[in-house]
């Protein structure tokens, strides 16, 4: 494992060495961006680190009203809501939309934080990955009535995009609520960043609820949720895990408005990191490895074996290049190495990975 000596950036050190730097999820390179740090240390100027108490009591600033309004002129919607992460941002909302649903589907590749949020005394479900037909079969078949559909918009392991085109359509039918965790999609997908249903046409649909973090694309931390007003006072009035939490913290308020001006004021950034993905995936299929995915900045290396896995990344560390293997949640090995590309990435880091990429093969063989 990478222990690191500094920020995140194109390059990261670690164990005394540089190594250019393929992982984590910093998709537009604003983790390390000099007016992100500095609007940081303003607010710690400001307001110190902490502000010691929920946002129901006397946790709330004048900053977290201002990014949470920045965040939803971004989004195009009435308001929103920020919170601690956004892995609580499922329970929250399947906590809140309780009485609106009878079951949950779940697509079965979806991320540990989906299963964790379904509340214990509700029946799931979980359909096949990416399957609205297999989707439709199983409300059909055992009769289900409301049912709430969630899936990730990016898979975060296999860059996939959820096929919203299909399963929107079998959502309306049955009259469900759909749920899109777009951790990996905000600012990254959909013509002005808003995510996958921007992605498909589809950002005007009623029952369609987005779940996002700001700790990928968006260079901050905490996660968000945004919708009508009704949704979100929901949210304020009835989630016990938004009420009973310390409010977010000043320095990632501040570096979630900073990044959301950069974002706004060059959406240039998006379209070359999308540009830099094609690009990269297309080397990466040509040299013979198996990859998924497809317009997104989540590039696997689908491996024969988690051994196989392990030593393509070694060797590319070897190499001063990071790309980590995965073997998470629960320790599981998979034979999955992650490469993130990222807007900031210079051609010759892609280059001498490519490099590295052919030279693996040469000595070791296709998988
Ligand atoms: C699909 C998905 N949802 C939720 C999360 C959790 O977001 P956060 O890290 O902001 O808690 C992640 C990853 O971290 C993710 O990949």
């Amino acid at each position: 494992m990478v222990i690191l000596e500094g920020g995140i950036g194109n390059y990261v050190n670690s164990k005394g060495r540089r190594f250019s730097y393929f992982g984590g999820n910093n998709y537009l390179g604003l983790a390390n961006h000099p007016a992100v740090k500095n609007a940081v240390i303003q607010a710690v100027r400001k307001y110190g680190i902490n502000f010691s108490a929920s946002r129901r009591t006397s946790g709330t600033a004048t900053i977290h009203l201002e990014l949470e309004n920045e965040l939803s002129l971004f989004k195009g919607k009435e308001d929103t809501v920020v919170f601690a992460s956004g892995y609580q941002g499922n329970s929250i909302l399947l906590e809140i939309l309780k009485d609106k649903y009878s079951i949950v589907l779940a697509d079965q590749l979806a991320h540990a934080s989906i299963s964790a949020a379904i509340p214990r005394d509700v029946n799931k479900m979980f359909f096949n990955h990416s399957d609205a037909g297999h989707l439709d079969y199983l409300i059909t078949h055992n009769k289900i009535s409301n049912p709430l559909i969630i899936t990730d918009g990016v898979f975060a392991l296999t860059g996939e995009i959820a096929p919203l085109d299909k399963i929107f359509p079998v959502v309306r039918k049955h009259k469900g609520l759909l749920v899109v965790d777009d951790a990996h999609a905000t600012g990254v997908l959909g013509k002005t960043g808003k995510g996958t249903p921007e992605h498909f046409n589809l950002t005007d649909a009623e029952n369609i609820y987005q779940t996002e973090t700001m700790s990928k694309a968006i260079g901050g931390y905490g996660g968000f949720i945004s919708g009508s007003r009704e949704l979100t006072q929901l949210i304020r009035e009835k989630s016990t895990t938004y009420q009973a939490s310390t409010a977010l913290p000043p320095p990632v308020v501040a570096a979630g408005i900073a990044s959301l001006k950069i974002i706004h004021e060059n959406p240039g950034l998006r379209i070359h990191l999308l540009e830099q993905a094609d690009r990269l995936r297309e080397e990466i299929l040509l040299l013979g490895f198996g990859t998924t995915g497809n317009g997104t900045p989540v590039i696997p290396l689908i491996m024969s074996s988690p051994e196989r896995a392990k030593k393509l990344s070694l060797f590319l560390e070897d190499n001063r290049i990071i790309v980590p293997h995965l073997n998470y949640p629960s320790n599981r090995e998979m034979n999955i190495l992650r490469i993130a590309v990222t807007a900031s990435h210079s051609d010759v880091q892609i280059k001498k990975l490519l490099v590295n990429l052919k030279k693996w093969i040469k000595e070791n063989g296709k998988d």
